[in-house]
This record gives structure tokens, C-alpha cells and sequence, in this order.
């Protein structure tokens, strides 16, 4: 079966650096996939190319055996791939509720004339799509504090605002760029919980994480890169235990935290 992603012979350079370098992998339909890696390992530069928001060098995406390499952001999330971002990107000024809204209305909304001429249908979609935000909210945890303002929320808790507004896209490829970033440990296995969730209801995920408690726990598959290459794809147990990746992260002093979270 086609796998719903499938990345291949992927490359992307910053001048000289090649943050990417000739990267293949696959997210299997219906899982849950950990990407990992130390510092500056490449992975949000992955999430920026699926995503659209960086333009490969060379190398092909295929969302469902589609290429989608050369498309637009905006078309890239049409066609089911929405996102977060490691340093959570929230619109100011907006209550909770109004950033999935804003998340829902990116995939479905009604056309922006007939919401200002308030035409009945457009106040009928707008119903649905505060309700769908509001299931969205209740989702991630977060039904309590839809009338607050974004920026007044812990970072764990815009972090999952931020989950809620992509889920609104509808998506069929979920990609997290470091959930857990900020958040405690019950916290973090929330999301766990959550991604689980996601993956039976139908939403296949693609996380970047250093959790290796989390990503044992909650991952079907990972995949490991290391100077922008795949170092090893596999079950979370075979991942950690191979060589190249405790040198990975074993070889480098920044990484002491991670080296903490390892073990
Ligand atoms: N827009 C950019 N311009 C220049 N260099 C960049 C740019 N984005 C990323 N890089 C460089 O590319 C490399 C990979 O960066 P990337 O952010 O993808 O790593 P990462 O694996 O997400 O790291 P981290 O775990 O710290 O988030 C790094 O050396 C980084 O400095
Ligand atoms: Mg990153």
C-alpha cells in the first residue's frame, strides 16, 4: 500500500550548509512517527519542506502518491497537511477559541463576502465552525479557557491551542514540531494521549520529539537524522539501541540535557 508520505532523496541547503541532504523516508498511513535527532540534526528544516514553507533543492514529497514538492503552502494545506511550530506562532490579540476558528476557516470557511454581509448561510457556517472549535478546544484540554487570550496562557497550554488550530485544517498528515517543548511530564503524556488519539480517529502524525519516554511510549516508527541524513528508521527500541545514534547524541557536549533524557 502507498504510504501516505513519502519522502524522497530530499535536499536543502542554507549557502554552504546542507541542512537536509538527500533524506528518505516514509510515514506508513494511520501511525504515529517519530522524528528525532540532536541540534541543528535538520528536522524542523523536514517540517518546513513538507509543509511548503521551504522549497526543496532537489528530491520529491508524495502525500499519497501525489508530488507535492513544488506546491504552495496554502495548497499543500488544502490538500491535508497542517502543522505546529517549535516556537509557537499564535495570532495576537485572539482568544483561544478564535485562533481555531481562524484554524477551521483556513480549510472550510464560508466566502468572506457573504460573512460580511452576514448572508444566513454564512451565520450558519460560522455556528458550525465555532461549535467544531470548541470540540477542538475540548480535544487538546483546553475547553476552559476558550475566551482567553492567547498570549495569557502558559507556553504548554498555547502550545496545545496551537495542536487545536491545526487540527481545525482538517488534516490527514499532522505534523508536531516538538509538542512537548515547556510542558511537564504529565503534560507531555497528554499529548501522548492525544496523538493516539488522533492516529484512531483517523489522523496520521509526524513528530519531531526528544522525549525519548514519550516517543518509546507513543511512537509506531521512527526515524533519526543526524548532519541532515537519515541515520535509521525502525521501532523506537531498535532506533535507541543503535550504535550510530547513541553517538549521535552521546558525541556531542550541547546535547546534555538529551543525553540525560536518553538514559
Ligand atoms: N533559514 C535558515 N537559514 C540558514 N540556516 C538555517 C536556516 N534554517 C535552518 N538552518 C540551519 O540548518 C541546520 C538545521 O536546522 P534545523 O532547524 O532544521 O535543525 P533541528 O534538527 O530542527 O534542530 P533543533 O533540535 O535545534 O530544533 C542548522 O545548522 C541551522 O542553523
Ligand atoms: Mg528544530
Amino acid at each position: 500500500m502507498t504510504a501516505l508520505l513519502a519522502v524522497e532523496q530530499l535536499g536543502k541547503s542554507f549557502g554552504g550548509l546542507r541542512a537536509v541532504a538527500d533524506l528518505s523516508l516514509e510515514v506508513p498511513r494511520g501511525c504515529v512517527a517519530g522524528l528525532m535527532g540532536p541540534n541543528g540534526a535538520g528536522k524542523t528544516t523536514v517540517i518546513n519542506l513538507l509543509s511548503g514553507l521551504l522549497r526543496p533543492d532537489h528530491g520529491h514529497i508524495r502525500l499519497d502518491g501525489v508530488p507535492i514538492e513544488a506546491l504552495p503552502a496554502h495548497e499543500i494545506a488544502a490538500r491535508g497537511i497542517a502543522r505546529t511550530y517549535q516556537n509557537v506562532r499564535l495570532f495576537a490579540g485572539l482568544t483561544a477559541l478564535e485562533q481555531v476558528i481562524a484554524g477551521c476557516f483556513l480549510q472550510r470557511g464560508a466566502s468572506l463576502l457573504a460573512s460580511l454581509l452576514g448572508l444566513p448561510a454564512a451565520r450558519a457556517a460560522q455556528r458550525r465552525v465555532r461549535a467544531r472549535a470548541m470540540e477542538l478546544l475540548a480535544q487538546v484540554g483546553m475547553a476552559a479557557r476558550a475566551e482567553q487570550l492567547a498570549e495569557t496562557l502558559s507556553y504548554g497550554e498555547q502550545r496545545r491551542i496551537e495542536i487545536a488550530r491545526a487540527l481545525g485544517a482538517e488534516p490527514r498528515l499532522l505534523l508536531l514540531d516538538e509538542p512537548t517543548a515547556g510542558m511537564n511530564a504529565a503534560e507531555s503524556e497528554a499529548i501522548g494521549r492525544l496523538v493516539h488519539r488522533l492516529r484512531d480517529s483517523g489522523v496520521t502524525v509526524l513528530m519531531v520529539e526528544h522525549n525519548v519516554r514519550l516517543i518509546t511510549a507513543f511512537c509506531d516508527r521512527v526515524s533519526v537524522m543526524n548532519f541532515g541524513r537519515a541515520l535509521v528508521h525502525g521501532t523506537p527500541a531498535a532506533c535507541m539501541a543503535h550504535p550510530g545514534v547513541q553517538e549521535a547524541y552521546f558525541g556531542r557536549r550541547d546535547d546534555a540535557a538529551r543525553i540525560q533524557a536518553l538514559r
